[in-house]
């Protein structure tokens, strides 16, 4: 099962945005069902770590796209959007501290939990007025 489906709230209004941002929650599903069917209780713990990094790493190569986007045009709210990448990424490593081996699902509902909630209200507000000041 999928850890986190596209919903229209999380749409910021913009075509292309919208379409990266659902690839970006395609390829977090992709890899949550890999890391699913590799985990078995033995390994649990390394899996879901390694998971969790690569899921880390792959945001972040996001929103460091977008940051540097955002100094090359000297957008004027790039502080406070940088800090709130910075809150959902540093969630993600909350959880990936608190990974022991049996904690699976336990897991996988606080991430999917703060990443529904943070996408829904980052691409919608932060997202949105970022990239309307970019292409307007
Ligand atoms: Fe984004
Ligand atoms: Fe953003």
């Amino acid at each position: 099962m999928a850890l986190m489906t596209w919903k229209d709230a999380f749409k910021c209004g913009n075509p292309s945005v919208d379409h990266e941002h659902e690839v970006l929650i395609n390829l977090i599903n992709e890899m949550h069902g890999k890391a699913g069917a590799d985990c078995s209780p033995d390994g649990a713990e390394d899996v879901i770590k390694q998971y969790l990094g690569e899921i880390h790493a792959l945001i972040e190569a996001h929103f460091a796209l977008e940051e540097k986007i955002m100094r090359d045009i000297g957008f004027k709210g790039y502080a406070a959007h940088k800090e709130d990448h910075g809150k959902l990424l540093d969630e993600i490593r909350d959880i990936m501290e608190s990974v022991t081996g049996d904690s699976w699902e336990d897991y996988e509902k606080d991430l999917a939990k703060s990443m529904s909630r943070w996408f829904g209200v980052h691409f919608a507000t932060y997202d949105r007025d970022f990239h309307s000041a970019h292409s307007g």
